[in-house]
């Protein structure tokens, strides 16, 4: 295949993380025959302090002339304190301008990291693996807000149409997993869940293998640490999907390995990106990890392009490398001194070296 690659490497570690999946993907590219082309634009702080705004028109106009975005992250300290202008004002911009209304982040221990997980073993026993399906294009992120006196205000408003197409996208991805899909809301509360209630319970047929459940968000929460291994998928609004991916990314302790792709109906590009942050205390410092990013490109391979041989590549180079004891900082743990003693602690460079060594083997 031949793919146009739109590449956003952001603030903060964003260029040195961005910089090892490109070098896995040419790997890939080499290894299958295939052609990636890469156009790299700027979005967030480097691209406010260029150009003054945090999504130029040209950066939107690159991604959606590609075939699939890889964003690194946006963000940092340097821009927090600009009347009016956030870095991450880029990521509203993309995601509504990309139409990607369907944010998938997936929360799973890898095995070889078991121990970096903070919750109890018998907790987790037998693994845990979980989709978080976000709406990401509506809600309170996108309502409407304002201003008067001494008040403030921000609209949680959903139609049924785009209600529907978020869960059913959870419904499919529930057919293909563990059949089991929870809808997370405050249905006892707001009349917009209430709605998404309504919606699931008419579209429920269409998926008979699939079991759905409902939990109110305050409970979804608690039950993510006394029970994580109830879910398989969990559907929910922009908010609620916001704060619950964070809580189930961190007690996977595996924060800097995780991958994300948000997507839209398929007639467009989708975008890949790692789930941490800038992490602007490290970046050029060949310290932060690249997997999570190299993992958004087995995604990327898997949903956008459908080539799920090469999904499968990269993912069994990753676990390769793990199982060969690699380590950056992040995911060392209390491992770090005797890691280092053997040589086995790496920097960002190195660790994406040895993933693309080990895809050359798959
Ligand atoms: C995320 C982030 C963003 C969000 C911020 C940076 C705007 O937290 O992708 O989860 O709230 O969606
Ligand atoms: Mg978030």
């Amino acid at each position: 295949m031949n793919k146009k690659i739109t590449l956003i490497p952001g603030d903060g570690i964003g260029p040195d993380i961005i910089e090892q999946a490109v070098s896995v993907l040419d790997a890939l590219a080499q290894k299958y025959n295939h052609r990636f082309e890469y156009t790299s634009v700027l979005a967030g702080g480097a691209a406010i302090d260029a150009q003054g705004v945090p999504l130029p028109q040209a950066s939107l106009d690159a991604c959606l002339a590609s075939d699939a975005v890889l964003l690194g992250a946006v963000g940092g300290p340097k821009w927090d304190n600009i009347p009016g202008i956030r870095p991450e004002q880029a990521l509203l911009g993309l995601r509504s301008g990309m139409k990607v209304f369907a944010n998938l982040r997936p929360a799973l221990i890898f095995k070889q990291l078991k121990n970096a997980c903070p919750l109890k073993d018998e907790i987790t026993e037998g693994g845990l693996d979980i989709l978080i399906v976000r709406e990401l294009t509506g809600g309170i992120y996108f309502g409407e807000r304002g201003r008067s006196g001494n008040e403030a205000w921000d609209t949680e408003k959903y139609s049924a149409a785009e209600i529907e197409r978020i869960v059913r996208l959870g419904f499919k991805a529930a057919e293909k997993r563990q059949k089991r899909l929870c809808l997370v809301d405050k249905a006892n509360i707001l009349e917009s869940s209430r709605l998404w209630r309504e919606v699931a319970e008419r579209i429920k047929t269409d998926y008979p293998s699939v079991e759905l459940s409902y939990l109110y968000v305050d409970n979804a929460a608690m039950q993510l640490v006394r029970n994580p291994r109830q879910f398989d998928v969990i559907v929910t609004s922009n908010m609620f999907g916001d704060i619950l991916s964070d809580e189930a990314s961190q007690i996977t302790g595996s924060i800097g390995m995780l991958a994300s792709a948000s997507l839209g109906d398929g007639t467009g590009p989708g975008l890949y990106e790692p789930i941490h942050g800038s992490a602007p205390d490290i970046a050029g410092k060949d310290l932060a990890n690249p997997l999570a990013t190299i993992l958004s490109c087995a995604l990327m391979m898997r949903y956008s392009f459908n080539a799920e041989t090469e999904a499968c590549a990269i993912e069994r180079a990753v676990e390769r490398v793990l199982d060969d004891g690699w380590r950056t900082a992040d995911i060392a743990g209390s491992d770090a001194a005797s890691l280092k003693a053997a040589g086995k602690l790496v920097g960002t460079k190195a660790m994406g070296k040895r993933v693309v060594e080990a895809l050359k083997n798959i």
